[in-house]
């Protein structure tokens, strides 16, 4: 009867032995895999190239040359409102022709003034903070706050 008794309880301890074996056998499997995932994911590329049309383009596309400038009432509102709606760090205001015809004559010249605002001046910075803006959308958002014509 004892050795019934030993021999349960010896098989009970390999059977219990194998599971706890097995278990550990298995976790560095699934450590693995988590790692290879976020392996996966850390040397995915930032950013992938989808043209428009494509079933990958899921997300709006940058604008395209296509789509022509924005608006200078878009890009004012995004970026210039900040300092030139209320004459932050003495910017001139939106529409105040006479703060306008001064920084124009100051500057000598229509080209001159669209120069010193892409490039920054004073407390300017330049191209007014929005730096994916293209020369004749600085321009653009010029003559919307200003009046001045190129
Ligand atoms: C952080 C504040 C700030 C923002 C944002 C800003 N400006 Fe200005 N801007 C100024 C200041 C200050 C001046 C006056 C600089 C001076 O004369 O020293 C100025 C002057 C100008 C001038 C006159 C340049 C000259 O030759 O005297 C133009 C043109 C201009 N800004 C265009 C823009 C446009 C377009 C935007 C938006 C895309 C913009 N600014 C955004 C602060 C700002």
């Amino acid at each position: 009867m004892a050795n019934v008794n030993r021999m349960r309880a010896i098989s009970v301890a390999v059977f219990l032995g194998g599971m706890v074996s097995s278990l550990v056998m298995a976790a560095p499997k699934e450590v693995d895999k988590v790692t290879r995932q976020e392996i996966v994911g850390r040397i995915a590329p930032v950013g992938e190239v989808c043209i428009e049309g494509q079933p990958c383009a899921t997300a709006a596309p940058v604008a395209q040359a296509s789509d022509g400038p924005r608006s200078g009432e878009k890009i004012y509102n995004s970026y210039c409102t900040a300092c030139h709606t209320a004459g932050v760090l003495g910017a001139p205001k939106k529409d105040d022709a006479n703060a306008w015809s001064q920084k124009l004559a100051a500057a000598g010249s229509y080209s001159t003034l669209l120069s010193n605002a892409v490039k920054g001046i004073g407390s300017m910075p330049p191209k007014g903070t929005c730096m994916d803006c293209s020369d004749e959308e600085i321009s653009i958002a010029i003559e919307y706050m200003s009046g001045l014509k190129p």
